[in-house]
């Protein structure tokens, strides 16, 4: 295995074998039941899957484990060398309504999900923890480029010049369509002030009405140390050779803050007067972020 340089499709730089099957994935026609869980990758894809599952499973994680992937759901845009399953192959196998996350962002999720109106979530967390996140997952993912030194990273995020591409354009996109295509628009840093409040709020979104004692049971199921312990959401069952959590795990620290650990006061100055300039036109309400 080696770290793939990535190929720009559409302006946005993907992994290579995304790149080349990309026409694969825009064909893709949802069903009107599917759910989509959409990310800029690192923030929350996980725990809100881990949500969502234990929602549409009446909080039951025995049933939960029988879903027909090991790691929750098939992404959208995985496709591997045969003969190993692509998660297009995945989702075909899959009797709808399936859970089917992607990073993509929204100009190239296949518009089959806008015209059949699928119900959308979106996770959005602020632009420094997220940073951080990708940095230390971007030396644990051997599939991904290097991320380099510390510092270098912090201008390859800022110019979009790593997997998924730019952070910024990503939350403005699902922003600017939230209303129109009824998009769910979360902000991990809510799901972690008020994990309760957050999962109601999904499951009032799915139309689904769980008693109170379920909803605790999927709080605590859904909580970063339980995650960190199951081998269902903590990705362990994903080969070394792919994730080496010896550099450092999947379930790292689940924190909001973490950037201060690891931006400078010059870092984090340099950083605030960019953002400012790249989200002057939206009012998104990021938190935590100076
Ligand atoms: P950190 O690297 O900051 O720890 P994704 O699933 O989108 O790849 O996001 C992974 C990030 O979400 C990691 O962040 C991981 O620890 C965090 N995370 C996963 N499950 C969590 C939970 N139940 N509570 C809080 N954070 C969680």
């Amino acid at each position: 295995l080696c770290r793939f340089p990535l190929v720009t499709v559409r302006g946005v730089p993907l992994m290579c074998h995304i790149a080349d099957n990309f026409e694969h994935i825009w064909a893709f026609t949802p069903d009107p039941s599917d759910l989509l869980i959409a990310t800029y990758p690192k923030a929350g894809t996980t725990w809100t899957q881990e949500i969502v599952d234990l929602l549409l499973n009446n909080g039951d994680a025995e049933a939960c484990m029988r879903a027909p992937t090991p790691v929750r759901s098939p992404f959208l845009e995985i496709f591997s060398p045969k003969p190993i399953p692509s998660g297009l192959d995945l989702l075909k196998k899959m009797t709808p309504p399936r859970m089917i996350k992607t990073h993509l962002p929204f100009q190239l999720v296949p518009l089959g999900f806008w015209e059949n109106k699928c119900k959308t979530i979106y996770v959005a967390r602020n632009a420094k923890d997220n940073l951080v996140s990708y940095y230390h997952f971007d030396r644990m993912n051997q599939t991904q480029p290097e991320p380099g030194p510390w510092d270098s990273y912090i201008h390859k995020f800022m110019q979009g010049d790593v997997g998924w591409g730019s952070w910024y354009d990503h939350v403005k996109s699902y922003w600017a369509e939230r209303e129109k295509r009824n998009i769910l628009y979360l902000f991990y840093e809510d799901m972690k002030e008020n994990p309760r409040r957050e999962v109601e709020r999904i499951m009032r979104y799915l139309g689904l009405s769980l008693s109170d004692e379920v909803i605790s049971q999927i709080v605590e199921l859904t909580s970063f140390k339980s995650m960190k312990e199951n081998p269902m959401s903590n990705y362990s069952c994903v080969p070394k050779l792919v994730f080496d959590d010896s550099i450092s795990p999947f379930m790292r620290k689940g924190e909001v803050g973490d950037w201060r650990n690891h931006f400078t006061p010059e870092q984090s100055k340099m950083f605030d007067k960019d953002y400012k300039e790249k989200m002057k036109d939206v009012d998104i309400p990021f938190r935590d972020l100076i």
